[in-house]
């Protein structure tokens, strides 16, 4: 082992944490002339930026001396009750104690992870479900159980053959962590009629639910649907969000909303995470809220996603091959697309990227490694000709890798 190969110095939890797929291929694009349709980044021209940055400038020149300094660990008062108004319009109800602010929702899966997962308790995800929620959960060593997917969201009854096969067993189920509504990667939307039955297994099998919501405040299709939490009477559902998709992703703020006992938890163990979530950052958006300017944004958000993921799937429909299927997302910013079996999207990719796109592979959303023949397409990023450009050679890429078959 050379003296520079630092690997002998590493935790043996640094061996769990693998290297984000996404990131890996953004890293290439950058140095590159090529269409990615690979990241999860917002439109840029979503980003209220006028009037961010007589906000940001308001809330120093009038509240500097305590948007500059530390604060308190739960989040600001003002935050959290900005927040619970913001959320009572989705028939939430949180008060400001029950809502920790958390730096982005990224961080209150790590919060959550690490407050309730030992190695071996048995944590239930989608198959597909978000990479970034697989990769953070692992590194707690807990046993997945993977759960299809429908139209309709979350197999409900196959979780429900699960459970009794676990609890037969003299096993529990800890967690179920779902992205119910216009899921990452695949778009689709729980229907109510699940969600009822995801809690009522709840109750009976006794285990929480994560809701992890970053979608759901700007469904650009109408859609019936209703938050877990907005439908939980015991308090078992923990509820994350993010201002990442309808401000900007780079104020970091997210939040949870949970039981007290729980907030109280998640609360020490952010602590030592970070003290706190800035509180410069925190002010800004409490004052975006007061204003209603993501209220106001969210219509233009809307209209620009609508017309990008329209685009994405009159190209599916013209350049993929017929044995192809894809998704329809109410929201999000993904379609999620099925080749023909025998494809391999991993192996398929540095020929994709030879031609000038890329995607990001599925199977890498799949705990049980399945998978192979899917793709996660971003259509919120690249321009409306990108988005046709893009899919009219990944078309070719994968009519080319079917005739070698
Ligand atoms: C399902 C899901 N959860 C959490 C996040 C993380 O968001 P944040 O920017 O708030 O950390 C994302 C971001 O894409 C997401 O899609």
């Amino acid at each position: 082992m050379s003296k520079q190969d630092f690997t002998r110095f590493y935790a043996k939890r640094t061996r769990l944490m693998r290297a984000s797929e996404i990131r890996e291929l953004l890293k290439v694009v950058e140095s590159r002339d090529v269409i990615s349709l690979a990241g999860g980044l917002p439109d840029p021209h979503s980003f209220p930026r006028e009037e961010l940055a007589e906000i940001a400038s308001y809330v120093i020149r009038e509240y500097g001396e305590m948007a500059l300094q530390y604060s308190a660990t739960q989040g600001t008062r003002v935050l959290r009750e900005a927040l619970s108004k913001f959320m009572a319009k989705f028939m939430i109800n949180a008060l400001p104690d029950n809502i920790l602010v958390t730096t982005g929702s990224q961080q209150a899966l790590d919060i959550i992870a690490r407050t309730l997962i030992d190695p071996g308790d048995i944590v239930v995800v989608e198959l597909p479900t978000y990479l970034a929620a697989i990769n953070v959960f692992k590194l707690y060593e807990p046993n997945f159980i993977g759960i299809p997917l429908d139209d309709e969201g979350m197999r409900v009854d196959i979780l429900e053959d699960k459970l009794k096969e676990i609890y037969s067993s003299g096993k529990k189920v800890k967690l179920v962590y779902t992205v119910p509504t216009a899921q990452n990667p695949s778009g689709v939307t729980m229907s109510i009629d699940r969600r009822k039955y995801l809690l009522e297994l709840a109750e009976k099998y006794d285990f929480l639910v994560v809701e992890d919501d970053p979608y759901s405040h700007f469904l650009f299709e109408p859609i019936p649907f209703k938050h877990l939490k907005a439908m939980d009477s015991s308090g078992r559902v923990i509820y994350i969000s993010t201002v990442s998709k309808i401000l900007s992703p780079g104020l970091r703020i997210g939040w949870i909303v949970a039981n007290q006992q729980l907030v109280s938890i998640f609360e020490r163990a952010k602590q030592s995470m970070d003290l706190h979530t800035p509180t410069l950052n925190q002010f800004i958006v409490a004052e975006a809220l007061r204003r209603d300017i993501i209220d106001r944004h969210l219509p233009r958000i809307k209209e620009i996603y609508r017309m990008k993921k329209n685009i994405m799937l009159e190209a599916l429909e013209e350049y993929f091959p017929e044995n192809s299927r894809w998704t329809r997302p109410a929201g999000g910013l993904f379609i999620f697309a099925y080749l023909p079996e025998g494809i391999d999207t991993k192996a398929m990719l540095p020929k994709a990227l030879e031609r000038g796109v890329i995607y990001v592979p599925g199977q890498s959303f799949f705990v049980d490694g399945s998978g192979k023949n899917t793709m996660r397409l971003n259509f919120s990023y690249p321009s409306p000709e990108k988005i046709e450009e893009g899919i009219r050679r990944l078309g070719q890429v994968i009519k080319e890798e079917l005739a070698l078959k």
